[in-house]
């Protein structure tokens, strides 16, 4: 198995009027190619702030984050620049966050397809694979059908097939079911785990939940700034 993302003596502090918040601290993570790995941690803790690390979002204060593979190529994450770093993201990562963020104004099958044709795929191509994805999350029935039309549940699904249109190899998700109720928020965890099994990705899951927590491969917690090792998991 190979390395997919390393990160070294990562150091995170924010600066806001005058005050310093060493969030992360020399933090430590490798893990390799189609592993789960499920991050807790309380409040606070800076699991956000890993995850948008990862994703290119917040910059970083020392240490190095790599990812990628032999296959897509290693990407040196604090070092990008914005032509490289939009590469980055829609080329090798996929992204569902704790709400949807899915464009209001587009049906369930437009939002899924978009990335695929900001990516420059043919339309049509993009739109066999968008349907593909609706049938394995199991809300192809309601492709035409806006998000305002959606229940919650339905919207996260359409929100892990967007985060799959790209075939990324990296899937990022923090806390996916967090606005769910408990029984929907473990069918939505479920369903992402088999599409990450299914379709062979890497995941890495922020959530607060230990049942969802269970699915992972290995899990961690952050704890003073650093991810503590867990039992648990598969
Ligand atoms: N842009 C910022 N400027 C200053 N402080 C920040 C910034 N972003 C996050 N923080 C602080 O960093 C700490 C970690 O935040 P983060 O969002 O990563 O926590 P979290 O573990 O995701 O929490 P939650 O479970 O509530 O989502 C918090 O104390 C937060 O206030
Ligand atoms: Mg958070």
């Amino acid at each position: 198995m190979s390395s997919i993302l390393s990160i070294k003596n990562l150091e995170k502090t924010f600066v806001s009027t005058g005050e310093k918040l060493t969030v992360l601290s020399d933090l430590n993570l490798e893990v390799e190619e189609g592993k789960k790995i499920v991050i807790l941690g309380e409040s606070g803790s800076g699991k956000s702030t890993l995850l948008n690390i990862i994703g290119g979002i917040d910059s970083i204060t020392a240490g190095s984050v790599i990812a990628g593979t032999e296959k897509s190529g290693k990407w040196k994450v604090s070092e990008l620049r914005e032509k490289e770093l939009c590469e980055y993201r829609s080329r090798f990562l996929g992204l569902v966050f704790q709400f949807h963020y899915l464009l209001k104004d587009f049906t369930a099958l437009e939002n899924v397809c978009m990335p695929a044709l900001i990516a420059g795929v043919p339309e049509k191509i993009a739109r066999e694979k968008a349907e593909q994805l609706l049938q394995d999350t199991g809300v192809y029935e309601r492709k035409n059908h806006l998000p305002s039309e959606l229940s919650g549940g339905e919207r996260q699904r359409v929100a892990v097939a967007r985060a799959l249109i790209n075939d990324p190899s990296l899937i990022l998700a923090d806390e996916p079911t967090g606005n769910l109720d408990p029984a929907n928020a473990g069918v939505i965890s479920g369903l992402l785990f088999n599409m990450v099994e299914k379709y062979n990705k890497t995941l890495l899951l922020v959530t607060h939940d230990m049942k969802i927590a269970e699915n992972g491969d290995e899990i961690y917690r952050i704890l003073g700034g650093k991810l503590a090792k867990e039992n648990g998991g598969k």
